[in-house]
């Protein structure tokens, strides 16, 4: 019985989420918590099994895959296996179709070719997202740190940072799952912007300044104030109306101690916006506080590895 394992990170936002739809510059990393796809052959059908509660999205992007490799997908067994949190910003459809992409790339033992299964996920994220800027699949796919630009034609400028300066004292934080779909929160926004043109292109061109003046950090080591540019990209997203009133309410808080967070992903704004991007300069506060708070810490490490056979 053949078996194939492939796995690919989730990610979280440096800066940049809902500019970099707009042509505005993002900087996405690669994390730790991983999407696992095991694939092995069984004797008749197609069964998936997933402890990441998207059959649904898996079966989609099967389907797809066979369509692209001209493969009549059977006789298969298809486990997903995932330590990222679902549907939170951190990548978990991105991871996924990046994965299965991977994983039967390999299974049909098509060539290893990573822009090939960047685009093939691509395709697959548009039936979740809409409108992706392609900044998730991409980091998913090559890992570690990237600076990220949709261009107005549709084309994306990269380039993966491959000496950078760590970042310290980052924590990542659950505000709790949002009640809307990236997708939707992408369709909320684009309809803010048609509202007021010049207001929402100021916005969206300041929080590209925050992703440049991180990339300066992090790339030419030019000192910045790390607290600050999150917290101004905090308040920007709010004006994006992505950040619902109970992230705000933990994020004030975090302010009260001398820290600064922002959502990173699409965000939400009905009840959570997903996980938030921390900050402190002593970070014990932020643990002493969201353990008398309740709130849930996501333990990462930033830049982790892309897509892999395991
Ligand atoms: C989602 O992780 C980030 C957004 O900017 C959407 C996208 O870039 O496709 C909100």
């Amino acid at each position: 019985m053949r078996s194939i394992s492939v796995s690919s990170p989730g990610k979280v936002i440096l800066a940049g989420e809902h500019a970099v739809v707009h042509g505005q510059l993002g900087i996405w990393v690669a994390v730790d918590k991983r999407l696992s796809i095991t694939v092995q052959s069984v004797d008749k059908g197609l069964k998936i099994a997933s402890s990441h509660d998207s059959t649904e999205l898996a079966h989609y992007a099967i389907m797809k895959i066979g369509e692209i490799f001209g493969e009549n997908i059977d006789c298969l067994e298809i486990n997903i296996d995932s330590t990222i949190p679902v549907g939170s910003g951190m990548g978990s459809s991105a991871a996924l179709a990046v994965a299965l992409t991977g994983a039967l790339t390999k299974y049909y033992k098509k060539p290893w070719n990573i822009d090939f299964i960047n685009e093939t996920a691509l395709t697959i994220e548009r039936k979740q997202h809409g409108t992706p800027s392609g900044g998730d699949n991409k980091v998913v796919t090559l890992g570690g740190f990237l600076k990220f630009r949709r261009q107005q034609d549709g084309t994306a400028e990269f380039e993966k940072i491959t000496n950078y300066r760590k970042i310290e004292n980052l924590i990542v934080i659950d505000s709790g799952k949002p009640k809307e779909t990236t997708k939707e929160m992408v369709e909320k926004v684009t309809e803010l912007y048609k509202s007021d043109q010049a207001r929402f292109s100021s916005i969206f061109s300041r929080i590209g300044d925050i992703s440049q003046s991180f990339c300066d950090y992090i790339i030419k080591k030019n000192e910045v104030n790390v607290g600050e540019l999150i917290g101004e990209n905090h308040r920007l997203l709010c004006e994006l109306e992505v950040v619902s009133p109970k992230a705000q309410d933990i994020i004030k808080k975090i302010e009260q101690v001398g820290g600064h967070a922002k959502i990173s992903g699409a965000g939400g704004f009905k009840e959570g916006s997903g996980v938030l991007l921390a900050f402190h300069k002593e970070p014990e506060k932020l643990q002493y506080l969201a353990e008398l708070e309740k709130w849930k810490i996501i333990p990462v490490t930033l830049g982790a590895e892309g897509v892999r056979e395991d």
